[in-house]
C-alpha cells in the first residue's frame, strides 16, 4: 500500500497566536514536495505540528496518515507509523553517543514487530551495525562519529548530516526535512542529496522545506508550494522554485495581504 499524509485545513497556534491559517497538503510515498516561503511564514510550525510537538496547539482541521487522523497520537507513535522530521536546529544531547541514540531510535520505531508498531521486526545488533556502516558510508560520515555525543560540538553541516543519517536508519515513509540544506557546503549538499535520493522514490515521500532552489537541482521536486502567512498560496512544478528564486515572494505576499 502507498502511504499518504493528508493535511486538511490545518489551523495551529503557538503561544496563543494563530500561525497556520487553513493549510492543505497531500504527500504520497514516493513524491518529493518542496515548501518555500518567507521567514516566519509558518514552515517549521507545520513541520512540528505534523510530528506532534506539544507546544503547537491544533485549532482546527486534521492531519491524516493513510486516511486516519493522527492528531491524538504522541510523537513516538507517529514515528512508528513512518513519519520523520529532520530538525532545522538539531539539539545536542551530551552523554548520549550517536551510536546508542540511533540504536534506541531504530528499536523504538520498529516497535519490536508489535501490532502497535510498524510491524517490522527489531534489528539484531549485527544487522544494525551493518546497516549503520552502509548508511554512514553513503553519507560520508566518519566512523568515529558514532562514539561522539549526539550533536555535541558537531559543526553545522555535521549536525545536518547526522539528521539525514537518522532518517536513513529509520527508513520512514514520509520524511520532512526542515532546512537540511542550510549550512551545508557545496560537496556536503551533494552528499546529503544523494543520501535523500537513495531513499526517496517508491519507499519514501519527502517534504523539503528550503530557502534555496539549489538543493532542488539535486533532489528533483514533483511539486513546489509557496507558503505565505500560514497558508499555501501557490503550487506548481520544479520551475516554480526557479521563478521564486528570480522574482522573490513579493507578488505572493501582496496577494496574501490583500485577501
Ligand atoms: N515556540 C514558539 N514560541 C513563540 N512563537 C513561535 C514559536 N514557534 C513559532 N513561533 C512564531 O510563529 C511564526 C512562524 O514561525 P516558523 O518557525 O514556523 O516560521 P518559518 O517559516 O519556519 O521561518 P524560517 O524561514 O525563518 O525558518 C513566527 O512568527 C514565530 O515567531
Ligand atoms: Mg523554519
Amino acid at each position: 500500500m502507498t502511504s499518504v499524509l493528508t493535511v486538511k485545513d490545518l489551523r495551529v497556534s503557538v503561544e496563543n497566536k494563530l500561525i497556520l491559517k487553513g493549510l492543505n497538503l497531500e504527500i504520497r510515498q514516493g513524491e518529493v514536495h518542496a515548501i518555500m516561503g518567507p521567514n516566519g511564514s509558518g514552515k517549521s510550525t507545520l513541520a512540528y505540528s505534523l510530528i506532534g510537538h506539544p507546544k503547537y496547539e491544533i485549532e482546527g482541521g486534521d492531519v491524516l496518515f493513510n486516511g486516519e487522523s493522527i492528531l491524538e497520537l504522541a510523537p513516538d507513535q507517529r514515528a512508528r507509523l513512518g513519519l520523520f522530521l529532520a530538525f532545522q536546529y538539531p539539539v545536542a544531547i551530551p552523554g548520549l553517543s550517536m551510536g546508542s541514540f540511533l540504536r534506541r531510535a531504530v528499536d523504538a520505531t520498529r516497535g519490536g514487530g508489535k501490532s502497535n508498531g510498524s510491524g517490522r521486526p527489531s534489528l539484531p545488533i549485527g544487522e544494525f551495525r551493518k546497516l549503520l556502516n552502509e548508511k554512514m558510508e553513503l553519507l560520508q560520515i566518519d566512523k568515529t562519529f558514532t562514539r561522539r555525543y549526539l550533536n555535541e560540538g558537531f559543526s553545522g553541516g555535521e549536525k545536518k548530516r547526522a539528521e539525514i543519517l537518522q532518517m536513513a536508519m529509520l527508513e520512514p515513509q514520509i520524511a520532512i526535512l526542515d532546512e537540511t540544506d542550510s549550512g551545508l557546503d557545496i560537496d556536503a549538499l551533494r552528499v546529503v542529496s544523494n543520501g535523500v535520493n537513495a531513499l526517496a522514490g517508491p519507499q519514501m515521500g519527502v517534504l523539503i522545506i528550503t530557502h534555496y532552489q539549489r538543493i532542488l537541482n539535486y533532489i528533483k521536486p514533483d511539486f513546489v508550494h509557496v507558503m505565505v502567512a500560514g497558508r499555501i498560496v501557490a503550487s506548481g512544478g520544479a520551475d516554480l522554485a526557479l521563478q521564486l528564486e528570480s522574482e522573490g515572494y513579493d507578488r505572493y505576499v501582496r496577494q496574501a495581504a490583500a485577501s
